[in-house]
């Protein structure tokens, strides 16, 4: 399907443990080697530094992004888009909505690792203002490719970005649930 995207058809909200069954269809789908609920349970309950949020569309997820926030740093440790959403900007605006939110937490910088096959992304994140500053020998485990470490500077203005601004927060109140 190829979805025609108005940007007022999608909100961001903090995930909640109720959206880890759809976050991991996603994750499945998404990755070679994706978390399980139990990791993501761990994130939202055991873990001070994550922040998790989802992209919602006429109620269903259809995307998700998550990072550490540590001191002024932001360290994305998945984002993605499910796979009959891709390529209608939605990609580019769940990281402006992280990078916003990582402002809003005090970061003044982001970092990510991706594989260094996974040209798509890379270009999300290049367009996003992400460079290349190292290579994880070996980082991923099911084939031992590489990862790229990129870094991001992030600054106010990138945080009131119009393309972060879309729709309400569906409550959202800035607070992983606990
Ligand atoms: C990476 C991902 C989140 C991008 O989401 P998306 O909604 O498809 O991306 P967007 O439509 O917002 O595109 C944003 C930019 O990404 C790049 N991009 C997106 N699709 C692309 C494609 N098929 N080929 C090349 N570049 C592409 C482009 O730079 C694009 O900007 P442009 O349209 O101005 O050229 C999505 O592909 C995904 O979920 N992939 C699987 C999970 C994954 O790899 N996550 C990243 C792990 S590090």
């Amino acid at each position: 399907m190829t979805a025609a995207m108005s940007k007022e058809q999608v909100r961001f909200r903090a995930m909640t443990l109720e959206d880890i069954a759809r976050i991991v269809e996603i994750e499945q789908e998404a990755f070679t080697t994706p978390w399980t609920s139990e990791a993501f349970r761990n994130e939202l309950f055991n873990n001070m530094f994550a922040r998790y949020y989802v992209m919602v569309h006429e109620g269903r997820i259809i995307g998700y992004g998550g990072m550490w926030i540590i001191i002024d740093e932001a360290h994305v440790t998945n984002i993605a888009v499910s796979a009959e959403w891709r390529g209608n900007g939605l990609g580019e605006r769940l990281l402006v909505e992280l990078q916003r939110r990582a402002v809003g937490f005090g970061a003044n910088k982001m970092t990510l690792e991706v594989r260094v096959s996974n040209e798509v992304a890379q270009r999300l994140y290049r367009k996003m203002g992400f460079e290349p500053s190292g290579i994880r020998p070996g980082y991923y485990s099911d084939n031992q490719e590489d990862a790229l470490i990129m870094w991001a500077e992030l600054s106010e203005e990138r945080s009131n970005d119009p393309r972060g601004h879309f729709g309400e927060d569906d409550g959202d109140t800035e607070e992983q649930q606990s």
